[in-house]
């Protein structure tokens, strides 16, 4: 079947939920539940690419997640680390791949050897187009949005904006995922009802896929039936 028959979402977004849980059920800490949970994600990356999905977001850190104690912090910032440096030691197989790879989130407050990657990386792949994927880190929804906001008050005080001038296209552009798609299908495993404050703007018309299967146990089977479900969805956007 061809893509436009199977009616693929162009661009996926994960919250990749369940990681403690996951150990807890094993007797395991939950810092191993997020190094699975980082596997999971290298996996359903290269799903993605396999089967033509444009743009993937996952979430892997958020705003409120520096909570969390030191040592599952450092953990998962760890994992980070491991990712970037693969990045680096695969440039060439990647650059063939095609993966235009994004951080989103906050730079502020995190790990400066971390930033530094985080940025190399991205300039290193902004020229590919075969797969954007975009990874959330020390992201939240609602900061993204006042930053927007923010940037846009400086304009209108410094002349640059007029008040007229702004609307819903101008507070996209604004945000960490502009020239992007918004989500078609917004994917939560480990059966929470929550968009834990994801792509708030962006979620606007997003189809929702809720599963029970915890993240460490995700598989490309998996995928393909919330994009089986969404595909059957109708989207209406309003409309009727
Ligand atoms: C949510 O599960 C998961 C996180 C807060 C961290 C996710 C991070 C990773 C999978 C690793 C990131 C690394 C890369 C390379 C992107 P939870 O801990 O809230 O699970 P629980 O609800 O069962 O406690």
């Amino acid at each position: 079947m061809s893509k436009e028959e199977r009616n693929l979402p162009s661009h996926i977004a994960i919250i990749m939920d369940g990681n403690g849980r996951w150990a807890k059920q094993r007797g395991l800490k939950r810092t191993e539940g997020h190094k699975r949970g980082a596997e999971v994600f290298r996996e359903i990356c290269q799903y993605c690419t396999d089967i033509g999905i444009r743009y993937v977001t996952f979430y892997a850190f958020s705003t409120e997640n520096w909570k969390r104690s030191k040592m599952e912090v450092s953990a998962i910032m760890n994992l980070l680390r491991k990712y970037l440096d693969e990045m680096f030691q695969r440039a060439e197989e990647n650059e063939e791949a095609g993966y235009c790879i994004r951080f989103i989130g906050s730079r502020e407050g995190m790990p400066k050897d971390i930033v530094k990657m985080m940025d190399t990386v991205e300039s290193r792949t902004s020229d590919k187009s075969t797969t954007y994927i975009n990874v959330a880190v020390n992201y939240g929804g609602r900061a993204e949005i006042t930053q927007a906001v923010r940037d846009i008050a400086q304009g209108v005080k410094d002349g640059s904006i007029s008040i007229e001038d702004i609307d819903e296209d101008m507070i996209s552009r604004g945000l960490y995922t502009a020239g992007q798609p918004d989500p078609d299908l917004i994917i939560r495993p480990s059966g929470e009802y929550r968009l834990s404050n994801y792509l708030l703007w962006q979620s606007a018309y997003s189809e929702i896929y809720i599963d029970d299967v915890l993240w460490p146990d995700y598989t490309p089977a998996d995928l393909d039936r919330a994009i089986e479900e969404y595909s059957k969805r109708n989207r209406r956007f309003g409309g009727v």
